[in-house]
């Protein structure tokens, strides 16, 4: 193993043309791309280089932070956030984590503005030995022209119960281009020879928007969800919710691949300002078969002129299964078992309503964790609690939604989605496996869990008016965050915690001093 070390800075630019902004790092839009090999170890300095007196912090999704739980990110829960001028270093090792990813603000909804950037992590058994020749990383977002501080506001006090509160996005970009309102945006552009298997990594790091992506002239095959090995699944297009990655492998004949091919992420609007003239919906980017090595927009080459649909002579296109993330299945060569044995319950209602003053709150077991950040007082004491293994009082359910679990128990969040709307449910540390999901409410004596052969995956969508069930074992000690990834429900109370105690007889990890300087220097 590697160590690599960054050196990051957090600042805000204007965008051209609009009046958004976008919080990047070291200018860059989207951040820089993290690299990586199992089990090397990570080292970022990250300095605070806004000039707005906000702070800021970087979530490593879905990496399980084995040990140091205190460099996950979240402000409020797990650290407090980096004053303006100040670097925090976190160090962390990949603890055997391969596949795609992506890091985050995780400070306030600096996300929503551009604060993020992809990981990849490679593995020996990166490829499932299936053969390709090229790897594309795709970090594909929504858009919003006003910046996320303008919005939020009036989200928060909104009066009119009708339709869809959330803000809606403008547009979607792929890897920081693609919409095509500007004469002078430039469509993002994967350059691969012809007659060869390529891998795309796509990537979800928007807010609200689910994103169905598909190429023209191509079928995708899904070969990992999130980090997971997935049975090659072969599909017209799929759907990645907010925070949810794929690897999917494309591939043609070399006498078809004399063209360029569009690249298509619509935006599912369902559920976030449908009827919305103004948007526009779908961005794309361009797959083009050359000689060429770079990634890049290349002035003067013809734009594909492709439509949706089949390569040639595909006979199987119609036969293909509609994307479902929820049918989807480790391989069968691999087994992921969930432990037996008696499982811990944790039933957890999820809804998006309005308080008695209209205000919008997102709701776990009708509490509202709103007042984020945490006093940083309080938090420097409950980080201090977890990883000295002597939990505070942890309440289950009730005011500050914490569920202590003691390490090495089997755990199942049973999640009930009672909004109309799906959302797409994140649980830090963790990547848990995927035992069911049904309409309605849970009723134990009816349905029907996969104990058998669960993919696991660290985001997940729990569809609208729907039930599902995933499993844990507690053995990654820490508090971590468990929350709806849509930005504007994570930051209006869409969020709870789980507290695992360090092994019994183990050493516990110690905070470090300079997370603990995080929290005095706000005092
Ligand atoms: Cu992608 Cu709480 O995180």
């Amino acid at each position: 193993p590697q160590t690599r070390t960054y050196r990051w800075t957090v600042s805000a630019v204007s965008v051209p043309g609009t009046n958004g902004q976008r919080i990047v790092v070291n200018g860059q839009y989207p951040g820089p791309i993290i690299e990586a090999n199992v089990d090397d170890r990570i080292m970022v300095y990250l300095t605070n280089g806004l000039s707005d007196g906000n702070g800021t912090s970087i979530h490593w999704h879905g990496l399980p932070q084995p040990n140091t739980p205190f460099y996950d990110g979240p402000s409020g829960t797990s650290q407090c956030p980096i004053p303006p001028g100040a670097t925090l270093l976190y160090n962390f090792t990949l603890g055997g984590w391969t596949g795609t990813t992506w890091w985050h603000g995780h400070t306030d909804m600096q996300h929503t503005d551009g604060l993020y950037g992809a990981i990849v992590v490679h593995g020996p058994d990166d490829l499932l030995s299936l053969p390709c020749d090229s790897d594309h990383a795709l970090v594909m977002s929504d858009i919003y022209f006003e910046p996320v501080d303008e919005s939020l506001g009036p989200y928060l006090a909104e009066t009119s119960p009708e339709g869809s509160p959330e803000p809606v996005p403008d547009w979607a970009e792929i890897n920081g281009r693609g919409a095509g309102v500007h004469n002078d945006w430039k469509y993002f552009e994967v350059n691969v020879k012809p007659g060869t298997t390529t891998r795309l990594r796509l990537i979800n790091a928007g807010s609200i928007a689910p994103l169905r992506v598909s190429i023209d002239g191509h079928v995708l095959t899904i070969i990992e969800a999130d980090g997971a090995p997935v049975q090659p699944t072969r599909v017209p297009d799929l759907v990645l919710h907010v925070a949810q990655r794929y690897s999917v492998l494309v591939t043609r004949a070399e006498h078809d691949t004399t063209e360029a091919f569009w690249i298509r992420a619509v935006m599912v609007e369902k559920g976030f300002g449908y009827n919305n003239p103004n948007i526009t919906l779908e961005t794309r980017a361009i797959l083009r078969y050359t000689s060429s090595n770079e990634d890049t927009s290349t002035p003067g080459l013809p734009l594909p002129t492709t439509t949706p649909g089949p390569p040639p002579d595909d006979a199987d296109w119609d036969k293909l299964p509609a994307f479902d993330e929820w049918a989807l299945r480790p391989p069968a060569a691999v087994e992921y078992p969930p432990p037996a044995g008696p499982a811990l319950t944790l039933p957890v209602a999820f809804s998006v309503r309005q308080t008695q003053s209209q205000q919008w709150r997102s709701y776990i077991n009708d509490t509202s964790w709103n007042v984020l950040p945490l006093s940083e007082a309080a938090l420097l004491e409950d980080i201090a609690h977890v990883n000295e293994g002597r939990l505070g009082v942890a309440v289950w359910p009730g005011d500050q939604l914490v569920a202590a679990v003691a390490y090495g128990q089997t755990v199942d969040f049973v999640i009930t989605n009672e909004d109309i709307n799906d959302h797409p449910f994140h649980l830090h540390g963790y990547s848990p496996w995927l035992l069911g999901v049904g309409e309605g409410q849970y009723d134990p004596a009816t349905a029907r869990l996969n104990t058998v052969n669960p993919l696991w995956r660290d985001t997940f969508t729990v569809p609208k008016r729907s039930w599902i069930a995933v499993r844990i074992l507690a053995d990654n000690a820490g508090y971590w965050t468990f929350h709806c990834h849509i930005a504007w429900h994570l930051v209006t109370g869409g969020l709870f915690q789980i507290a695992i105690p360090p092994q019994a007889g183990s050493v516990p990890a110690v905070i470090p001093e300079d997370i603990k300087e995080q929290c005095r220097m706000w005092l």
